[in-house]
């Protein structure tokens, strides 16, 4: 999605789901909001624009790229959720390039599969799985993506040991952790002893596999 896009979105969103209800309660009503209304619509709208300056695409861009997404490469957005990293992964791969967008959550993959199809990029395999059985062929990925979603992983031990049998030996899993606290997150993925830490920044965390035997 390209920033004009997502500006447009953002105020047809804001439209639907905010002001057009407030107008209809305010003159359907045929008397004037009270102060707790326009309260709780101020806290709506603040909480709206501060995720809307957060999360512009150019910010997605970057910590796709600072998680090592490059051209040419097969990658998987595990944990997709509607894809908000998808079609921007798929556009730094490249048409030499994949992304698999995989969710446990149907509607999840519904969203990605409906944005694929109204003009999005190509080069998306959309995968409704369990993050613990990608059913994708061993050794073949060269970047895992995880944003915002190990923490809901049921199976954490379970998603490493599939991560590690899909992905190749010189690849990078790349896993964005907000929620976890840090200890507990790199005790459950370094306890694994399938992969070492390479590179940190901020949340997001860079890792290569151990290599076997
Ligand atoms: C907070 S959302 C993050 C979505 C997306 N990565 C993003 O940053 O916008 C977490 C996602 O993880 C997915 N998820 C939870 N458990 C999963 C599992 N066992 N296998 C695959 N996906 C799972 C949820 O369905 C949800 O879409």
């Amino acid at each position: 999605m390209e920033t004009w896009q997502w500006v447009l979105t953002w105020v047809v969103a804001l439209l639907v789901v905010a002001i057009i209800p407030y107008l209809i309660l305010k003159y359907a009503c045929r008397k004037p909001m009270s102060n707790v209304w326009n309260y709780l619509f101020c806290i709506f709208f603040f909480w709206l624009w501060i995720f809307a300056i957060y999360e512009t695409p150019r910010k997605r861009r970057e910590r796709l790229k600072k998680a090592g997404v490059k051209e040419g490469q097969v990658i998987v957005d595990l944990g997709c959720g509607p894809g908000r990293f998808t079609t921007l992964a798929a556009k730094i791969v490249g048409p030499e390039g994949k992304v698999y967008a995989l969710d446990i959550h149907p509607l999840h993959t519904a969203i990605v599969r409906a944005r694929i199809g109204i003009g999005g990029p190509k080069n998306v395999s959309v995968m409704h799985a369990d993050c613990c059985a990608t059913r994708l062929p061993d050794k073949a990925i060269d970047l895992i993506f995880i944003n915002d979603a190990f923490h809901e992983f049921a199976d954490k031990v379970g998603c490493l040991k599939e991560v590690a049998r899909i992905l190749k030996a010189d690849g990078i899993l790349a896993i964005d952790e907000h929620e976890m606290k840090e200890s507990k997150f790199l005790g459950i993925v370094e306890g694994a002893n399938l992969f070492t830490l390479v590179e940190k920044e901020k949340r997001l965390y860079k890792f290569r596999p151990l290599s076997e035997g």
